[in-house]
């Protein structure tokens, strides 16, 4: 049952960007950050609506959407329409277009014919979506330690003196190896469970988050931090040279940086993969 404010958000929202009658309101999935309802209308349309729990995310997916359109080799949802909680006063919501029939990778029952085949067609989107260049290059060595900073600040005021000692590690672990890169257009959090294939076996990648621009490395961790593909994906990058010494240090990097940034908001933590990587 869909409580009585969401639903009059939702009517207004959807009469300001699409001018019919709403048929129904389903919750469908539920994820860390947000809770995603279909919308379908009178006619055959229908649309997510995703409702943040938090704040301040929902403008981010929105922006980095449209810049991931059209780019890959994947579809991506196309975004719709953006309403605040400040000035609906309830919470914010996205409207994107939604993917029919659908289900993440990672819990698809692959083949292992097919897995390497479905890792080779990941990868190859990478590469393509990352021909895109940020128009001025900026500094990403800066951009990326200050990010590193903050979160090691925010980690020190937690209790967990262990995760500590390991992040006072990788604190200069980082300063010593990411320096200035290329910095190309990224999807931020491409993960097998942000990666949707449909009937069709056509795939999606949805959910973009965090860096917009940056190093190509940074989609490369995302991607190998917990996958039922990592042995296709990897046996794939190292034939491409691109898993070489210092393409693992980054991954490393930049998978305990973004499990870190994970636990500030959400006080899980992967223990394994702390484990895994703890040097
Ligand atoms: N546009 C869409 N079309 C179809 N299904 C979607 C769409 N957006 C989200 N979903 C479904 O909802 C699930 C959760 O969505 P999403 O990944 O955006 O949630 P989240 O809360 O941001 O993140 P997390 O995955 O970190 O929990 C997805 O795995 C997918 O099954
Ligand atoms: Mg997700």
């Amino acid at each position: 049952m869909i409580n009585k404010a969401l639903m009059n958000v939702i009517l207004k929202d959807t009469r300001a960007f699409y001018d019919r009658e709403i048929k129904d309101v389903e919750l469908v999935n539920q994820g860390y950050y947000g809770l995603i309802f279909l919308v379908s209308f009178d006619d055959a349309f229908s649309c997510v609506a995703k409702v943040y729990k938090g704040f301040g995310h929902a403008k981010n997916e929105y922006e980095h959407l449209g810049l991931l359109l059209g780019k890959g080799l994947f579809h991506s949802p196309k975004p719709y329409y953006l309403s605040l909680k400040e000035k609906n006063d309830y919470k914010d919501i996205l409207y994107m277009e939604y993917i029919h029939e659908a289900e993440p990778v990672e819990l698809a029952a692959l083949e292992q014919c097919n897995k390497d085949e479905m890792a080779k067609r990941i990868v190859d989107n990478i590469f393509c979506y990352q021909q895109n260049f940020k128009v001025e290059q900026g500094n990403w060595g800066c951009v990326y330690n200050d990010f590193v900073h903050d979160l090691y600040n925010r980690l020190l005021l937690r209790d967990d003196n262990e995760l500590k000692e390991v992040a006072n590690k990788y604190l200069a672990f980082t300063k010593e190896s990411v320096f200035n890169t290329n910095e190309v257009l990224l999807h931020g959090d491409y993960n097998t469970l942000n990666l949707l294939v449909d009937k069709n076996g056509e795939l999606h990648m949805i959910d973009p988050l965090g860096f917009t621009y940056g190093d190509k490395f940074i989609d490369i961790a995302q991607l190998l931090k917990k996958t039922c593909l990592e042995d296709s994906i990897i046996k794939i990058l190292k034939k491409k040279d691109i898993l070489d010494d210092k393409g693992l240090t980054l991954v490393a990097i930049y998978q305990f940086w973004d499990e870190i940034y994970h636990y500030l908001r959400t006080n899980r933590i992967d223990s394994e993969l702390i484990k895994r990587i703890k040097f």
